[in-house]
């Protein structure tokens, strides 16, 4: 176990076991060790991630909890991700929260993943252990079958639940479910006698990344921009002038660890933001894909 929390603690990906599915896991503060996810899933965009805690006190450090969500926790440990607001001073990865002001949280049923969370000491982001596109694995023998030995997998036996756990948005008094899962929508209800609103399908995956306005700052943004105007900040991309440089090596990885912080950054400092051109391998097609829809008119 200590080898696996050091590996995670040194900014690795270790896969371990929950009682949904295998996850991808990663240290959640730790933007380079969270882009490895996205790496070794091979995954072509930032989805938001869940974010593992091993309780509703460690949770209480990254997200702020209603007394409607505090019911809903009840259900921890459990195969339920609550949707929650961010407490920005927390310091979660903006790369786990895909830019949005809200987290998704959950505590595993599983004894080593909370023993692992626990000696890593730091919350572990995770989407299922599987390469993008193929199915989630429920048994360590999946995962090291499907990464060829390139990620340390924790054995914990097959799955308990075998299905993703069930995602819920809380806002206000209301709550949605954004994907079904492994905690029933009837059991919820029961628990906070009140309906659960039910998302429109697809609508926890797509919905962060496809809205056009999501990722947008205030400020106007023009892509694929060699050099500022007047009046523009401008976001560089490789060597050259800007007001600020994504990366100055052109490397992928660091561009795409500084995107969010940066646009953040520009936009309290002008009203219109060029953007260099970025090349469209690898971690690009993620950047441009969140650079596109920065860009897009919106409605
Ligand atoms: O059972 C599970 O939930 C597994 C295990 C490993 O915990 N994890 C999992 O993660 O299924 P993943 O990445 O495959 O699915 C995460 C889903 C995505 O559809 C994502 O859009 C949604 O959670 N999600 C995460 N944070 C969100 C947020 N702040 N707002 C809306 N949706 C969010
Ligand atoms: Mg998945």
């Amino acid at each position: 176990m200590s080898d696996f929390a050091a590996t995670l603690q040194r900014g690795e990906v270790v896969a371990f076991p929950t009682e949904t599915v295998y996850g991808l896991g990663a240290d959640a503060t730790n933007s380079d060790a969270v882009l490895k996810i996205y790496e070794t899933k091979g995954r072509p965009r930032f989805n938001p991630l869940i974010v593992h805690v091993t309780d509703v006190a460690m949770a209480r450090r990254y997200v702020s909890f209603s007394p409607l969500a505090e019911t809903l926790a009840r259900f921890w440990p459990g195969p339920l991700t609550l949707v929650l607001p961010r407490r920005p001073e927390a310091g979660l990865s903006d790369i786990v929260t895909a830019g949005l002001d809200t987290v998704g949280v959950r505590v595993p049923n599983h004894p080593l993943a909370l023993e692992l969370i626990g000696a890593a000491g730091v919350p572990l982001a995770a989407p299922s252990a599987n390469p993008s596109g193929k199915l989630s694995p429920t048994t360590a023998e999946q995962v090291r079958r499907a990464f060829g030995g390139r990620v340390p997998v924790l054995d914990g036996g097959p799955c308990m639940a075998g299905v993703e756990s069930t995602i819920l948005a809380v806002e206000g008094g209301t709550v949605t479910q954004l994907r079904a899962g492994a905690l029933a929508r009837e059991e919820i209800e029961r628990a906070i006698g009140q309906p659960v609103a039910v998302a429109a399908e697809g609508a926890a995956v797509a919905s962060p990344g496809m809205l056009a306005s999501h990722y947008a700052p205030n400020a106007a943004l023009r892509l694929n921009a060699r050099a500022a105007e007047p009046g523009e900040a401008y976001l560089g991309f490789g060597p050259g002038e800007a007001t600020l440089n994504l990366s100055a090596e052109g490397d992928l990885h660091e561009a795409a660890r500084n995107l969010f912080a940066m646009l953040h950054e520009l936009d309290t400092r002008a009203t219109r933001i060029a953007v260099a051109p970025i090349p469209r391998a690898g971690l690009g097609e993620a950047i441009n894909d969140r650079l596109k829809r920065a860009a897009a008119p919106r409605g």
